[in-house]
């Protein structure tokens, strides 16, 4: 393999450093491309673009491998813990036994928030999407926690991220309980991370309420599969948004804000508000047509990826624990099971999914699930966000420690008119 890459452009040859990653494709060096050739890249949607180096984690999207600094995510999935991967996510290996109990602990008692922060909720409609109130509130902790936003102390940094980790369920759970009209419910150290958050959105002061051990092992799992993706448009939006210093509560608001849309974390509501809408397995072929459909904006949702051309490896884990969960609540017959599992068969049949390979996403089965757990739709993608507040915090860590760091400021190809003179209003 060459470690060069030779352009020929405007009748000059050009030479390029080539660099290897551990796995994964080559990556031509073009920062200086524009320096010694007075020309950019296009890359709309970065489809070649390596935006930055990082050992955290790892996709072979054509293989459907996800790997978190090299651990295969089945794997972290049915064997490991939420708060394990956190850790090997922030910091490289995961956690001997000292190290676990120590960082679980910290986790643990950091669950609640400032007491001042439960009036903001009060400003918020009591309809407002809870994913409107996690933007607003997660940024809101740049008021809160003056102590930890100076992004050039070490220590500074490392409070802001356990905070974020530790305090996100219990946000998560204020914009449900906002959401539905009933009193917050205060954390319970005595609760691990996921039993904590079904404790702090399902529990209410007038009875008592116990944790089921197989549904919370099965949100930690889900946790864990929505921990990091590498550079995807909210990890990417995180980056961007802390290269021009900006503090860490402010950029996670930024990734969630991103993270919102259907094309990205959105798409789990959509998903399940598509099988709802499909309603029964006859009415599959005219939903598959109207995917087909160039016309017809309606894509399948839960299916295909910017990167995974094979099943995504967290679909399976998912589907997985869709049975589990469905089967701990008795629930042998959900018509959206049916639906999914029908759709999934007849469009990895069809020849437009089988050459576009498009497979089915994590969303594609984690809207079932969710709902079989007991949230709403709109709690979909609030879930998601405070699962990838890790990744995003290791990769935001990974970026503000990097000596080569700099400000992130794309180019354009520019195509509005060419310079002009002001024309007076009377004259247009
Ligand atoms: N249903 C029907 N056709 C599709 C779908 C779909 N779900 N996804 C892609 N296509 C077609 C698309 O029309 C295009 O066809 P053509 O080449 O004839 O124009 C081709 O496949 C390539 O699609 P693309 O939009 O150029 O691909 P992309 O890499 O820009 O988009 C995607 C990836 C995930 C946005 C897209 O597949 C999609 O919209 N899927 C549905 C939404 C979804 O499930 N998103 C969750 C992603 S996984 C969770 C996460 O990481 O956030």
């Amino acid at each position: 393999m060459s470690d060069k890459a030779k352009l020929h452009y405007n009748g000059n040859d050009y030479e390029f450093p080539v660099q290897q990653g551990a796995i994964g494709p080559d990556v031509i060096d073009i920062s200086k491309l524009y320096a010694e050739t007075g020309a950019f890249t296009l890359d709309p949607g970065f489809t070649s673009t390596a935006s930055c180096e990082s050992e955290i984690t790892y996709i072979d999207g054509e293989k459907g491998i996800l790997l978190h600094r090299g651990y295969p995510i089945d794997q972290l999935a049915e064997e490991g813990h939420f708060l394990e991967t956190c850790y090997l996510l922030l910091y490289g290996e995961l956690p001997n036994e000292t190290q676990r109990a120590e960082f679980e602990g910290a986790i643990t008692y950091h669950t609640m928030i400032h007491e001042q922060m439960h009036q903001l909720f009060m400003g918020f409609r009591r309809d407002a999407h809870p994913m409107a109130i996690m933007v607003g509130v997660v940024g809101a902790l740049s008021a809160f926690y003056h102590d930890s936003t100076d992004i050039h102390d070490p220590q500074q940094r490392e409070i802001a991220s356990r905070r974020m980790i530790a305090k996100l369920p219990t946000i998560a759970a204020m914009a449900y309980k906002y959401h539905k009209g009933q009193p917050f419910v205060y954390p319970r150290n005595d609760l691990d991370y996921a039993s904590n958050f079904l404790h702090m959105c399902f529990s209410v002061p007038s009875e008592d309420y116990e944790v089921n051990p197989v549904l919370a092992r099965a949100l930690d799992r889900i946790f864990i599969l929505h921990a990091d993706h590498e550079q995807n448009a909210s990890t990417s939006t995180v980056r961007l948004a802390s290269s021009s210093g900006a503090n860490p509560f402010a950029c996670i608001a930024a990734g969630i804000a991103c993270l919102w849309g259907p094309s990205h974390g959105g798409a789990n509501e959509a998903a399940l508000n598509m099988l709802a809408e499909i309603g029964s397995t006859d009415r599959i072929p005219e939903f598959i047509e109207r995917a087909k459909d160039k016309d017809d904006p309606f894509r399948l949702m839960g299916f295909g990826h910017r990167v995974y051309k094979n099943y995504d490896p967290r679909a399976k884990v998912m589907q997985k624990t869709a049975h589990e969960v469905l089967t701990e609540l008795g629930i042998t017959d959900d018509p959206l099971l049916d639906v999914a599992q029908e759709l999934e068969k007849i469009a990895l049949s069809d020849p437009y999914f089988v050459e576009k390979k498009l497979y089915p996403n994590i969303d594609f089965y984690s809207g079932i699930t969710l709902r079989a757990l007991g949230f709403p739709t709109s709690m979909f993608t609030v879930l998601f966000a405070l699962a990838r507040t890790v990744g995003w915090i290791s990769q935001w860590r990974e970026m503000i420690e990097d000596p080569k760091q700099r400000i992130g400021r794309p180019r354009q190809l520019y195509t509005g008119p060419t310079q002009r003179d002001y024309v007076a209003p009377e004259k247009r």
